[in-house]
């Protein structure tokens, strides 16, 4: 396999996402590659994590060669909220799963893409002076022992759901051609722009959540990328926290 080096990858890529491309065998986290003063769509990947980073300051490990771990350096508009590039770039990543074929993906407020109720991906945002950087783990080719033991909610790949082994470059390629029209959409017109896709795959809808000592049933996402919840005190818009919801 040709693996994510800047010859697989950079004949594929489309857009002005990954100029430049930067590439790493082996680095501490993707989120440390990109350099502010970057120009804006620069994009770090590297095929293995030492000390990759999760939200709320947890890790994220895979190991070398089977996931898609790659960061992209965005300068948002003022005026947008930019808490909503994870809901963004989950839709793209929904968006590109479902067009290799593996199946409806769920987007789980605010960052998780899920697939058949387990978790396959996670986006990370870190504000960086006047930029975002956009992290994404993509799990795709871990087999079952390979994912990580003991998370919140179980984690999934793309290989454990239907056992088929993918090329990475390709996958790449396609998120950051469909990050970029998302985030187009979204500079322009912000997540109202993509909301109907984002509602479609909402996971968290119509189930039992409990988020920053708020209790109830979520009823779906705002056009602002808030949580709304109808607790017995009426409705509640989270703006960002960590859910738990009874499966
Ligand atoms: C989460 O679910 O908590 C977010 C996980 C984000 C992981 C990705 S992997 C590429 C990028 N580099 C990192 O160190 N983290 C993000």
């Amino acid at each position: 396999m040709s693996g994510l080096h800047p010859e697989a990858v950079r004949p594929l890529l489309t857009g002005r996402l990954g100029q430049p491309y930067l590439y790493r065998e082996s680095c501490g986290s993707t989120q440390e590659l990109l350099d502010p003063a970057l120009d804006e769509g620069a994009v770090a990947v590297c095929d293995h994590q030492t000390s990759g980073r999760g939200r709320l300051g947890r890790s994220w490990a895979a190991p070398a060669g089977s996931a898609l771990l790659c960061s992209v350096l965005l300068r948002p508009p003022a005026g947008r909220r930019s808490a909503e590039l994870s809901l963004v770039m989950g839709l793209a990543v929904a968006e590109t799963v479902e067009s290799l074929g593996a199946g409806m993906t769920e987007i789980k407020w605010p960052n998780d893409v899920m697939l058949a109720g387990r978790k396959l991906a996670g986006v990370l945002a870190e504000a960086r002076a006047d930029s975002v950087v956009l992290g994404v783990g993509l799990n795709v080719n871990q087999t079952e022992e390979q994912l990580p033991a003991g998370p919140r909610y179980p984690a999934t790949s793309l290989f454990t759901h239907d056992g088929v082994t993918r090329e990475r470059a390709p996958i790449l390629a396609r998120l950051l051609e469909r990050l970029e029209e998302r985030y187009e959409g979204w500079r322009a017109r912000g997540l109202e722009a993509m909301l109907e896709e984002i509602r479609a795959r909402d996971f968290l809808g119509g189930r039992t959540v409990r988020v920053s000592g708020v209790a109830g049933r979520a009823r779906g996402i705002d056009r602002h990328g808030r949580l709304e919840i109808a607790t017995d005190d009426g409705l509640k818009r989270i703006e960002s926290g960590e859910v738990d919801y009874a499966r």
